[in-house]
């Protein structure tokens, strides 16, 4: 875990997760990770030190655990995530064309996110509706049949 790239951050809000749930273990980890992230936004790797050491739980545990889900993000996330399908049934639909339009609107690459924290852009390998295709998410909206044209209204619907 690097811990260079991160500020200092307060542990009060860990102190007070971990005070609302006195002797959480190993099986009360996703909850306890849930909630910092809900707290801080997303799991900063000095809170995940923090925790290893209060809860006794190996840091290597706690990073395995955050790693595997993608619920949690080890990077500060965007307030609303995009997730444009870069698979095939939307490759041949045009899926690379919104791909770039999204990059231009928000002036973001893959896995980044806007300065002004509104969004973060992911692509995924495909998002299980290749009958909507070209397809990208909003949180949890789906827009299918997409041309780069739509991509901005849709984008702006989201403050
Ligand atoms: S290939 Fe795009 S949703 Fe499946």
């Amino acid at each position: 875990m690097d811990l260079s790239k991160e500020g200092p951050l307060s542990l009060e809000p860990l102190d007070k997760i971990l005070a609302s749930m006195p002797n959480a273990g190993f099986s009360e980890l996703i909850p306890i990770l849930q909630k910092i992230q809900e707290a801080y936004g997303y799991l900063p790797p000095s809170v995940m030190m923090a925790a290893s050491s209060r809860m006794g739980i190996a840091a290597s545990r706690i990073y395995g655990v955050a790693t595997f889900y993608e619920q949690f993000h080890l990077e500060p996330h965007g307030r609303h995530t995009i997730k444009c399908c870069r698979g095939t049934a939307c490759h041949v639909k045009g899926g690379r064309d919104i791909i770039r339009a999204i990059r231009r609107i928000l002036g973001v690459q893959e896995g980044e996110t806007t300065e002004d924290m509104r969004f973060t852009f992911e692509t995924v390998a495909c998002l299980g509706t290749c009958f909507l295709g070209p397809v990208m998410m909003v949180n949890n909206d789906y827009y299918g049949h997409l041309a780069p044209n739509k991509v901005r209204d849709i984008i702006e619907r989201y403050g």
